[in-house]
């Protein structure tokens, strides 16, 4: 599936939407707030992410036949979420890790103070572009109900509700169903915030076609996780841009650790079968979607 050329075309030109899109959207460095926004440009741009988030809201909105311009607000939104969550997640508080997307993280780039202030302005950010975007073509009510989704996704009970759980879990044997709703939770919530943001955004999202994206975005969102932690465990540095092993170094529940790496295996199969049965009924324009399940369990960083 990762080799089929017209799905990495496709892959590549939403990834150059967006980030034309992020450098239009990142403040500028200067003043006396030139450092923090250096560091927020840092995190955002040009370190060779793979916008998974972004490419997940064109490919829900395509579905539904809304075009990617109308898309970028959302697409950045989310990605700036994401960018916020992983410079925190890596601060020495927390993952304690010095490598990201193959270049020093943040608060090795910059100093530990920046890297928390950059990801508090990332976050507040990501806010201001769902509110004040004049792409995004929806009713008010709408983008009242986006703005809320996302904060639902980012907040106590979606990603930073799933890093608190995943930091008190270190060096303690968690059963698989808490491990689940960890991973829902700290990377699931955000996974499905994207898809569903994506498909709002169109007039024709009726409410079954919700609930099917619903469904098949809970399954990519635990898929992409219990991938990340077998990549973890099998992949290498240099390819990852982040230290290899880094979980099984902090003792942190995964599930290569719970279930070994093949039962992990067969469990990201299984969502990303789940994912294609949810989107049963849909024509070939949520294609895109499908072939992205794929490709969450199977790429290599
Ligand atoms: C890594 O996310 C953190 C998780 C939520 C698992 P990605 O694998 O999407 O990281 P980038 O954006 O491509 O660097
Ligand atoms: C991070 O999970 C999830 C979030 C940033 C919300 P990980 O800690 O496994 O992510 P990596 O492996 O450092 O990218
Ligand atoms: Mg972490
Ligand atoms: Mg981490
Ligand atoms: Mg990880």
């Amino acid at each position: 599936m990762q080799t089929d050329p017209a799905f990495k075309q496709m892959l590549l030109s939403y990834c150059q939407q967006v980030d034309a899109a992020l450098e239009r959207w990142l403040p500028l460095p200067q003043g006396p707030e030139a450092r923090l926004q250096e560091a927020m440009r840092y995190s955002v741009i040009g370190g060779g992410g793979k916008r998974v988030r972004p490419v997940l809201v064109y490919a829900a909105g395509a579905a539904l036949q809304v075009p990617p311009q109308q898309l970028d607000g959302i697409a950045c939104a989310v990605e700036i979420i994401h960018a916020y969550s992983l410079i925190h997640d890596d601060l020495p508080a927390m993952d304690n890790d010095d490598l990201r997307r193959g270049r020093p993280t943040c608060h090795i780039a910059y100093d530990e103070a920046t890297a928390i202030l950059a990801g508090d302005a990332l976050q507040a950010l990501a806010f201001g572009i769902l509110a004040t975007d004049s792409h995004l073509t929806c009713p008010a009510q709408t983008r009242l109900d986006m703005i809320r989704l996302l904060a639902e996704a980012s907040g106590s009970l979606g990603m930073a509700g799933g890093q608190a759980i995943d930091l008190a879990a270190v060096g303690k044997s968690i059963s698989l169903q808490e491990l689940e709703n960890m991973h829902r939770l700290k990377t699931g919530a955000l996974i499905r915030a994207s898809v569903l943001l994506g498909a709002m955004s169109s007039p024709e999202a009726s409410a079954a076609t919700l609930a099917k994206l619903d469904t098949y975005s809970r399954c990519v969102g635990l898929a992409f996780q219990i991938h990340d932690d077998i990549l973890d465990v099998v992949a290498d540095t240099a390819t990852l841009g982040k230290p290899q092993g880094s979980d099984m170094q902090q003792n942190k529940p995964t599930y290569p650790a719970l279930l070994g790496l093949d039962g992990a295996r067969k469990l990201a199969q299984q969502q990303h079968q789940q994912a294609l049965a949810a989107l049963e009924g849909l024509d070939s324009r949520a294609d895109t979607l499908r072939q992205l399940s794929a490709y969450i369990v199977e790429r290599g960083l």
